[in-house]
C-alpha cells in the first residue's frame, strides 16, 4: 500500500479484508436489499480496535464482531464517498490476527450502484429487473465493505428472489434451492474463489435464460434477446483463447456473458465470469464484438492487476485497450489494429477538447482528491493510456517484444493491485538494457501533463484513407458538387469505416444542411440500425440543426441509457439553442426511469439542479 485512496474512508493501512460471505435478499416491492455481509479481516498493526468501512445511503441494523455485539457510528455524509462506518471492536488484536466483522443492513431504493426496473422497462414485460453496477466507487451503496481496489477478496454469496426470476453474481453458480423461510422465493449460491476488489462485485435479477456459446461460455438475457446474442458473441471462444495465447492462463473458469436491458450505462463491464454488455452491440453482424474482446482482456489487466486507485485507472484500461487491439490483430491482421489506433487517438483529441486541453482531469494519472471518479471519466485512461504504450512498442522493438512486457507484468503483479510508479519502476527492470531508450521518454509530460501527449505514434492508414478522402469531398464540396455524391461512395466500406468516416466529419465545422440531407438522400444513414453507426450519424444532423433529427436523437439518447451515447446525444440537442428546452424537458420526464448514475451526470451536462 503506498498513499491512501482518496475516493474511499476504508481504513486499509490498518487491514484488509480477505473474504466476504454475504446473506443477500432482494425485495422488489421495496426496491431494497436487505443483507448480511461477514467480512473476514486481517489485521495489519498491533493494538487494533477499530476500523472504518464504506457506505452509501446503507441503513445500518447492527454490527457484531467474532459474534459478540460491537458498537459502531456514522460520520458525515460526503458528497461522493459516502458515509464512513466506523466500527469499535470489543477486544484488541494484535498484528497477523484475524477477525470476522459482521454487518446487517439495508440498501436504500436510489443507491447508485443499483436499477431497479419495473416489468414495463423489460422486454419481457412480466418481470421486474435489478442490476448492479459497482465501478468505480459505487459497491458502498450496495454493501458496507473497504471499498477500494486495493483491497482483494475472494467471496460467497446467497441471493434470495422471487421463485420466477433467476440470479446471477460475478462468480461461479454453486447450485439453487427452495428458500426454506419462503415458498414464494428461491436461494442461488454463488462462490468467486480468485481475490478481487469490491468494485467486481456485480448481481443480477431477472427473468433469465441462457445459451451455450462455447465450452466455458453461455450468454445470458431476458428470452428475447438470446439468440441474437448468441449469434452477436460467437466469436468469444476464439477471443479468450487469442488472450489466453498472449497474456497467459485464463485463471476465472467460465467467462458468460449477460446481455442486460437498454438503460445499462456503460458498452460493457468485466464482472469476473460474467462479462455484462449492453444490448446496443447488437448489431446483428458481429461488428461491435471489440467490446467483447475488451472485456475478456480485463480477465488480465484489471480483473488479475488491479490499480490501486482510480488515479491509477489507466492502467486497467490502457493495458486493456492495448490487449483488446493485440487481440484484434491476431484475428483480422495489423492493418486493422492500426486503424482502431489511430481512431483511438481521434477519440482522445474529442475528450481533450471537451474537457479543455488545460484540464488536470486530462492527466494520464489526475489527483482525484475532492474529485468524484464518475466526474473525471472519459476517454483520457484508455487512449492516452493506448497511445503511452504503443510509443513505447515502437520504441522499444515492436509488438512481439512489448507483448513479452505486457505478458511479464501481469505475471509479476497477478492477484494484487498497482500503481503507476511500481508499472514503471517494472518497465524499467524489464528492459534495463534499454534505458537509454526510456530515459529520452518525456514522463511528466505523458503521465501528470493535460492536453495531447507530447509525441504523436505513428499509425499505417491504410483503412483509414478511403474514410479520410471521403470526409474531405464532403466538407470541400459546394452546393453544386452535391450531385456527384452517390450510394457507390459507401458500398465498399466497413461499419468500421463508416463510423470513422462519420467521426472525422464530427471533428469539422458542421456542414451545411443541404450536405447533410444530401448524405441522407444518397447513403440513407437513417436506415442503419448500428449503434455506432446511428449515433454519429444523429449527432450529426443535430449539429447541422436538421430539426427533423432532434426527436429522434432524443429518442436514442433516452431508448437506451449507454452514457457513451445518451451524454453526447443530450448535449448535441442541448447546444442546438432553439431545442435546448426540449433537451432539458425531455431528461425531466424520462429521469425517473433512467440509471441512477446516468441521470445524475446528464443532469450535471444539462444543467438541472440534482434530484433531492
Ligand atoms: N470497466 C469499463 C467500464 C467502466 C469504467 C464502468 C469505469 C464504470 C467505471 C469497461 O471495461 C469499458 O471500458 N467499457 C467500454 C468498452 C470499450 C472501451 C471497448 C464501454 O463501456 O464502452
Ligand atoms: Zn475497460
Amino acid at each position: 500500500m503506498s498513499a491512501a485512496d482518496p475516493s474511499s474512508f476504508a481504513s486499509a493501512a490498518k487491514c484488509v479484508s480477505r473474504h466476504l460471505n454475504l446473506s443477500l435478499r432482494v425485495d422488489f416491492d421495496a426496491r431494497v436489499i436487505r443483507g448480511k455481509v461477514a467480512l473476514t479481516l486481517e489485521v495489519l498493526e498491533d493494538r487494533f480496535s477499530c476500523l472504518t468501512l464504506d457506505t452509501r445511503d446503507l441503513k445500518i441494523i447492527s454490527v457484531s464482531a467474532n459474534g459478540q455485539e460491537a458498537r459502531f457510528d456514522t460520520g458525515a455524509k460526503h458528497a461522493f464517498k459516502g458515509t464512513p462506518l466506523e466500527i469499535t471492536l470489543p477486544f484488541e488484536l494484535s498484528r497477523g490476527q484475524n477477525v470476522i466483522v459482521e454487518v446487517s443492513y439495508e440498501t436504500s431504493p436510489g443507491a447508485p450502484a443499483l436499477q431497479w426496473l419495473t416489468p414495463q422497462q423489460t422486454a419481457g414485460k412480466k418481470h421486474p429487473y435489478l442490476f448492479s453496477q459497482c465501478q468505480a466507487h459505487h459497491c458502498r451503496s450496495m454493501l458496507p465493505c473497504q471499498d477500494t481496489p486495493a483491497v482483494k477478496h475472494t467471496y460467497y454469496a446467497q441471493v434470495s428472489v422471487p421463485k420466477d426470476l433467476v440470479a446471477a453474481m460475478s462468480a461461479v453458480r454453486d447450485g439453487r434451492e427452495a428458500d426454506p423461510r419462503d415458498a414464494a422465493r428461491a436461494v442461488y449460491r454463488f462462490r468467486q474463489n480468485v481475490a478481487v476488489p469490491s468494485y467486481l462485485i456485480a448481481l443480477v435479477v431477472g427473468a433469465l435464460e441462457s445459451r451455450q456459446i462455447g465450452p466455458r461460455s453461455s450468454v445470458w438475457s431476458e428470452a428475447e434477446y438470446v439468440d441474437r446474442a448468441a449469434f452477436e458473441f460467437s466469436e468469444t471462444e476464439a477471443m479468450l483463447k487469442t488472450a489466453e495465447d498472449l497474456a497467459g492462463p485464463y485463471v476465472w473458469g467460465r467467462y458468460d456473458i449477460l446481455v442486460l436491458p437498454p438503460s445499462f450505462p456503460y458498452g460493457g463491464m468485466e464482472n469476473p465470469c460474467l462479462t455484462f454488455a449492453t444490448p446496443t452491440l447488437l448489431a446483428g453482424d458481429k461488428s461491435l464484438s471489440n467490446v467483447i474482446a475488451h472485456e475478456i482482456a480485463h480477465s488480465w489487466t484489471g480483473n488479475l492487476v488491479t490499480n490501486e486507485t482510480w488515479e491509477h485507472f489507466w492502467l486497467n484500461e490502457g493495458h486493456t485497450v492495448y490487449l483488446e487491439r493485440m487481440i484484434g490483430r491476431r484475428l483480422e491482421g495489423e492493418p486493422f489494429r492500426q486503424f482502431k489506433a489511430s481512431g483511438g487517438w481521434k477519440d482522445l483529441r474529442d475528450s481533450v477538447s471537451t474537457f479543455g486541453a488545460e484540464n488536470p482531469l486530462t492527466n494520464l494519472v489526475p489527483d482525484l482528491r475532492e474529485v468524484d471518479p464518475d466526474d473525471a471519466f472519459s476517454s483520457v485512461p484508455y487512449e492516452k493510456g493506448f497511445a503511452l504504450l504503443y510509443h513505447l512498442e515502437e520504441l522499444l522493438g515492436g509488438p512481439e517484444v512489448f507483448m513479452g512486457f505486457v505478458k511479464s507484468y501481469i505475471q509479476t503483479f497477478a492477484y494484487g493491485s498497482v500503481t503507476t510508479g511500481q508499472w514503471k519502476d517494472f518497465l524499467f527492470t524489464y528492459f534495463k538494457d534499454k534505458a537509454d531508450v526510456l530515459n529520452k521518454v518525456d514522463w511528466n509530460a505523458w503521465m501528470f501533463t493535460p492536453g495531447m501527449p507530447p509525441v504523436k505514434p505513428r499509425y499505417d492508414t491504410a483503412l483509414a484513407d478511403a474514410c479520410v478522402a471521403l470526409c474531405r469531398r464532403w466538407t470541400e464540396a459546394k452546393e453544386r458538387d452535391l450531385s456527384g455524391f452517390g450510394a457507390a461512395d459507401v458500398e465498399r466500406l466497413s461499419s468500421h469505416q463508416l463510423v470513422e468516416f462519420l467521426s472525422l466529419l464530427l471533428q469539422e465545422e458542421p456542414l451545411p444542411l443541404s450536405h447533410v440531407k444530401k448524405m441522407q438522400e444518397v447513403y440513407d444513414l437513417d436506415a442503419r440500425t448500428n449503434s455506432e453507426v446511428r449515433f454519429r450519424w444523429l449527432r450529426l444532423c443535430v449539429r447541422s440543426r436538421w430539426e427533423e433529427a432532434v426527436p429522434a436523437a432524443l429518442r436514442m439518447a433516452t431508448e437506451q441509457g449507454r452514457m457513451k451515447f445518451t451524454r453526447p446525444l443530450f448535449r448535441e440537442v442541448f447546444h442546438f439553442e432553439k431545442y435546448r428546452e426540449e433537451a432539458v424537458r425531455v431528461f425531466l420526464d424520462s429521469r425517473a426511469a433512467m440509471h441512477p448514475v446516468t441521470s445524475g451526470l446528464v443532469a450535471k451536462d444539462l444543467k438541472v439542479t440534482a434530484q433531492p
